[in-house]
């Protein structure tokens, strides 16, 4: 029986994941992929406080709001419990709580309205990104371990990041024809929220589990060159081309000048963000 949630209909459940078979040795000496984890269970389990900012920026939209609350919140938070859960059972030394309160100090000042877009429409092209930059990293996160639970776990996670960003898309559709949005109103929003990717929640989270995981250590590597370290092998396997086709969807451009901006898209995004 499913106890939490029980009001929500998850598509997955967090019993549904064998970690008793967690095969740790796999992973256990690995920093990188305890970073990738590690930090990405702070930035879904920080959710919590993002979630009723969008709320409240949609009150009034029953459709949104109640999607927002009953179906994106509960399975962005059970993704968070989820990566949590992993963490303990491979790292059962490292201290999750004190790492996850150090980083939800510097996170909450992000998630004030003044964060959100000017508009409702510009807010949904916004939360499309998030929900792209989300999807392709557990899609490449998937692809650079090779321990199965990991791999189960965050094919799950990307699988309801793929959905949640179909619903954005969706919504963004119809506050576009409500609002009267035009091609640069998209593309300022887009530009906006990608500027913002690469100084971020996740930055903040890989910086305090670095800051965790390495404490005490002698010979701690600086912080940036893990950081390098980690984005490098992420980029490795980081599908960019999907990455942009999902970015510039809301732009609704032709399916011909679409092609052609994407591979040079690509090739410029990838070249940014291995600097
Ligand atoms: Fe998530
Ligand atoms: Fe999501």
């Amino acid at each position: 029986m499913h106890t939490d949630q029980s009001a929500v209909d998850l598509r997955w459940h967090l019993e549904d994941l064998d970690f008793s078979s967690i095969d740790s040795a796999r992973v256990r000496g690995r920093d990188d992929i305890f970073l990738l984890v590690c930090s990405a269970s702070f930035v879904e389990s920080g959710s919590k406080t993002y979630a009723q900012t969008l709320v409240d920026y949609f009150a009034g939209d029953t459709e949104v709001g109640e999607w927002l609350s009953q179906h994106w919140q509960a399975e962005e938070l059970q993704h968070g419990r989820a990566l949590k859960a992993y963490v303990l059972q491979v790292w059962p030394e490292f201290d999750w709580d004190g790492a996850y309160a150090d980083f939800f100090a510097e996170y909450a000042k992000l998630c004030t309205s003044e964060e959100l877009e000017p508009t409702r429409g510009q807010e949904m092209v916004a939360r499309c990104v998030v929900e792209m930059g989300t999807t392709t990293y557990y899609q490449a996160l998937n692809a650079v371990c090779d321990e199965p639970v990991l791999r189960d776990l965050t094919w799950r996670i990307r699988t309801d990041e793929v959905q949640h960003y179909r619903h954005f898309h969706r919504y963004f559709l119809r506050y576009q024809q409500q609002e009267k949005l035009h091609r640069p109103h998209v593309l300022a929003a887009l530009w906006r929220r990608v500027l913002e990717l690469r100084q971020s929640d996740a930055d903040i989270a890989l910086r305090h589990a670095a800051a965790w995981r390495f404490r005490g250590r002698e010979q701690a590597p600086p912080y940036d060159a893990i950081r390098k370290q980690v984005y490098q092998l992420m980029s490795a396997q980081y599908p960019m081309e999907m990455a942009v086709r999902m970015a510039l969807k809301p732009l609704q451009l032709s399916a011909w000048l679409q092609r052609w901006v994407e591979r040079p898209m690509a090739a410029v995004a990838r070249w940014a963000l291995l600097r």
